[in-house]
């Protein structure tokens, strides 16, 4: 076992089933682990950081060394506050090497005492991401297996409050009769 803290940062919009056995693997190897939620992210999330956090608490409770934390700024300084030794990231395909090659050696020259650590989630896992996951639920297809039953249940809440929304504000926006309304025949 590794001594000292290592950080699990990444966005977990959602958490998937990859991202937890990653998680599980990654508390075997480190004395103490700290799952990072990013909160000032570019991307509009699917899920608010509270609701990640929420989550990724639920599915991590049976850990003893795993601590769940949100970050913003450089992840580097928040390591460094942590007085963490070690970034984990995780790795499924070549594809995924290039970005993460490139991420690496930048916190590398932002703080060359930090290393990063690249692990191998499950094979099972290794077409799962969260973008799919989302993009998946939002067209109406099934995520079991995909991810936990947890998330699973809040996808489902997340997609019938949208639906809903969207039928008020058709309710709201819609023009009486549009649809139904004849065309005047050209004389
Ligand atoms: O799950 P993701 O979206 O692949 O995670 C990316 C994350 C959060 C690890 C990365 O964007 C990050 O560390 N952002 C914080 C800002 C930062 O330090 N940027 C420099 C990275 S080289």
């Amino acid at each position: 076992m590794h001594k000292g803290i290592a950080i699990y940062p990444g966005s977990f919009d959602p958490t998937t089933n990859g991202h937890l056995d990653l998680i599980e693997r990654g508390a075997k190897i480190f004395e103490e682990l700290v799952v990072a939620i990013l909160r000032n992210s570019e991307k509009i999330p699917m899920f608010s950081v509270a609701e990640r956090l929420e989550m990724l608490r639920a599915l991590t409770g049976h850990l003893k060394n795993v601590r769940i934390d949100t970050f913003d700024g450089l992840m580097v300084e928040y390591a460094k506050s942590l007085e963490a030794t070690c970034i984990l990231r995780g790795i499924r395909a070549i594809s995924d090497y290039e970005y993460e090659l490139q991420m690496a050696l930048m916190n590398r020259k932002l703080e060359p005492t930090l290393e990063t650590v690249f692990m191998m989630p499950a094979d099972k896992y290794s077409y799962v991401s969260s973008r799919l996951v989302r993009e998946v639920a939002q067209a109406g297809g099934p995520v079991k297996g995909l991810v936990p039953e947890v998330v699973e249940q809040k996808l489902r809440e997340k997609l019938e409050l949208a639906y809903k929304f969207h039928d008020e504000m058709h309710k709201i926006t819609a023009v009486p009769g549009g649809k139904e309304k004849k065309r005047k025949k050209k004389s």
